[in-house]
């Protein structure tokens, strides 16, 4: 059981999980995030036999409401927890009885990054450092633990108009973002060659789908479709972004945490590039039907702004690794996807006005703090 001294900084919300016998008890770093909440939700209800623990310090980016289906099943504990907090995160790993992780938790947003790196800097680097400093020590007499590392395709750097990523491509980082993310991986590549830890990384391209914060670019362009606000693009629009949705996402981590080779990487992507500018103009198409607006209404409400600094030109990812080795391929075509999700947040449109007032925030003290 919990010491009295760590009860007061995990604040563990936990549901009769102590008298089951689970095959694995796999901790999920940053699970109240976009796609950490897809994948729990995945594991939880695939996996009946494993113990899912969501550990998440809850950040602006973490919405426990995200997991709100899930939050009563027996094989799924909640640990409000910082994973650079080494006191807290050799106790989760205690009092679980952690057997894998799966990390996602990071500061995910570029423009931030630029704002202000340093907590870029504390949680993907210092953070996964901690995480598998207290792996490696927790499991140093177990064999088989597996630390899977999800990081992001902007640890490439930027293409011109022609090639692929693939993962032998030289990692050439260029936003505060992107550099936090190809450290954290160089550090957890340097564990499995200088301790032998059994790391799986995979590297995704940009994910969009339903509980995606409303700061990045189709929640935001939907939201202010919606709202008859300003669609800000940066620069001209022609930067390419290479799409893939969210749950598909989940299902490649799914797939190469069990199956992938121990100390490789694997590209995670749809070939399905768009500039920024076709993208922002087909969504307004799609929301100018679904809301019954005259067409070319909501075209208007697109306004170019000044453009990012550095901004990134192409990121294109070639998956061909993935689909041969591990035999994975997206489920859905672009368009269905983003139906899908506009669908998604017209329907939810308390899920937003939740983040918009800031009353997200109360549900975890609303909820868990005295159960
Ligand atoms: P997100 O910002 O939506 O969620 C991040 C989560 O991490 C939040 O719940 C937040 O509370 C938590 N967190 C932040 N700092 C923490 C800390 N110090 N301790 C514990 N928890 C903390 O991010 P996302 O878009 O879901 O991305 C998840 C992961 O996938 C990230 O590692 C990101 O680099 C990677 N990734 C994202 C994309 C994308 O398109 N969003 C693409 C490829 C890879
Ligand atoms: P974003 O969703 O922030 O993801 P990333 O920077 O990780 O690719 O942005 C996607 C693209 O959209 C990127 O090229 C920047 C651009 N963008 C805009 O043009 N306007 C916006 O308001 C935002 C948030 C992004």
């Amino acid at each position: 059981m919990l010491k009295e001294s760590s009860k007061a900084k995990l604040r563990i919300w936990n549901i009769g999980a102590y008298n089951m016998s689970y095959t694995r008890n796999i901790l999920i770093t940053g699970g109240a995030g976009f796609i950490g909440s897809h994948l729990v939700r995945l594991m939880v209800n695939k996996y009946p036999h494993y113990r899912i623990v969501n550990l998440d310090k809850l950040t602006y980016a973490g919405n426990l409401k995200n997991l709100s289906d899930v939050e009563e099943k027996t094989n799924y504990t909640f640990v409000k927890a910082d994973i650079c907090d080494q006191k807290a995160i050799i106790d989760v790993f205690s009092n679980y009885q952690i057997t894998d992780v799966i990390h996602l938790a990071a500061e995910s947003h570029v423009d931030r990054s630029i704002e202000g790196p340093m907590e870029f800097v504390m949680t993907n680097v210092v953070g996964t450092v901690n995480l598998l400093q207290c792996a490696k020590d927790a499991w140093k007499d177990t064999e088989g633990n597996i630390f899977h590392h999800v990081s992001t395709d902007e640890v490439y750097g930027s293409l011109g108009a022609e090639g692929l990523f693939k993962e032998t491509t030289s990692y050439d980082p260029r936003s505060p973002y992107s550099s936090s993310k190809a450290s954290s991986d160089h550090f957890v590549r340097a564990f499995h060659h200088t301790y032998g830890m059994n790391i799986k990384l995979s590297n995704c391209s940009n994910n969009y789908g339903s509980h995606q914060f409303p700061e990045k670019l189709i929640p935001l362009m939907i939201n202010n479709i919606v709202n008859k606000k300003p669609l800000p693009v940066y620069g001209k629009g022609d930067n390419i972004r290479d799409w893939l949705w969210v749950n598909d996402h989940a299902s490649a981590i799914d797939r190469i945490f069990h199956d992938g080779r121990i100390g490789e990487a694997y590209n995670v992507g749809g070939l399905n590039e768009w500039t920024n500018i076709d993208l922002v103009k087909y969504l307004c198409g799609l929301l100018d039907e679904k809301l019954g607006r005259a067409s070319g209404e909501n075209e208007s409400l697109i306004t170019y702004v000044a453009d990012r600094a550095g901004h990134d030109m192409r990121y294109a990812i070639d998956a061909t690794k993935l689909e041969n080795e591990l035999n994975w391929r997206p489920s859905l075509e672009f368009e269905e996807g983003l139906s899908i999700t506009v669908d998604w947040y017209l329907e939810n449109s308390e899920w937003i006005e939740d983040i918009t007032s800031g009353s997200y925030m109360d549900y975890y003290n609303d909820m868990y703090k005295n159960r």
